[in-house]
């Protein structure tokens, strides 16, 4: 059986692609921070479904997290490294906490758990990092912080696709557009911006999880067997306007 390490996968996009791949035949791990979401996802997800709490900002919690995969599963064919935080703030109003956590978060716990995972993949696995349409090249008032940690995982994309080419261990970015998930709740987005977002969508309406999940699922096959080092933009044609 194929085994997947799902970094946030207590809560929306990380959920439902651990119950995709689980139905599908995957052993599954995910990891969250809040012992709240956490327990929630224990009783939620399939009991076979390893639910650890480990911080992506704390090295040492990586360490105990790739321990306990390893325990379990032996090795890993997909390590999706979706953990994200997104704070929006006008740059006035940056703070260094927030500037940290970003940082911590979107960028260096996700270098620090592919570093760590690395022994445990497989050669032929697949690394999926989840990255989102404000990486580089498009931007949002409010979103510095998010799209420069983001587009940070993108810049180092193509440099870890060719380190890791050697063992035919594929390195890929999912890149959501606006997706419904708890995301628009914890942040606080008031129906009226919601509707605001829909209306620029070219398909009218968010992704859902699934699709992005589907996505995943597809980089993570062996029907992607030639794919490295690419963005894919799951978006309903967000961001193609001139
Ligand atoms: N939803 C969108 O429209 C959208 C668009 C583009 C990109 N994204 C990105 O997609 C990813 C998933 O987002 P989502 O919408 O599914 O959000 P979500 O429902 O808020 O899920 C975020 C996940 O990341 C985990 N996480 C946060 N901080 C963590 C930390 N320090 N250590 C370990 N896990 C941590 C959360 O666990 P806890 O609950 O335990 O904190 C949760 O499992 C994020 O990286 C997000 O930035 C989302």
């Amino acid at each position: 059986m194929p085994t997947a390490l799902i970094t946030g996968g207590t809560s929306g996009i990380g959920k439902a692609t651990a119950e995709l791949l689980h139905a599908r035949g995957y052993r599954v791990a995910v990891t969250g921070q809040n012992p709240d979401s956490v327990a929630r996802a224990q009783s939620e997800l399939p009991d076979d479904v390893l639910v650890v709490r480990s911080d992506a900002r704390v090295l040492s919690d990586t360490d105990a997290l790739m321990s306990a995969v390893s325990e379990r599963f032996g090795s890993l064919d997909l390590l999706f490294l979706n953990a994200g935080v997104f704070r929006p703030a006008p740059l006035s109003d940056a703070t260094e906490e927030s500037f940290d956590e970003h940082t911590e978060v979107n960028f260096k716990g996700q270098y620090f758990t592919l570093q760590k995972a690395l022994p445990l993949l497989n050669d032929g696995g697949s690394v999926v990092m989840t990255v989102g349409i404000m990486g580089i090249h498009r931007g949002s008032p409010g979103a510095t912080l998010g799209a420069a940690t983001r587009g940070a995982l993108l810049a180092m994309m193509p440099s870890l696709a060719l380190e890791l080419a050697p063992r035919r261990i594929r390195v890929n970015a999912v890149s959501p557009g606006a997706t419904d998930t708890p995301l628009m709740d914890k942040l606080g987005v008031p129906q009226e911006a919601r509707d605001a977002m829909r209306a620029n969508i070219p398909f009218e309406r968010f992704g859902s999880v699934q699709e992005v999940a589907e996505t995943v699922a597809f980089l993570a096959s062996d029907a992607a067997r030639y794919i490295t080092g690419q963005d894919v933009t799951v978006a309903g044609g967000s961001g193609l306007s001139a």
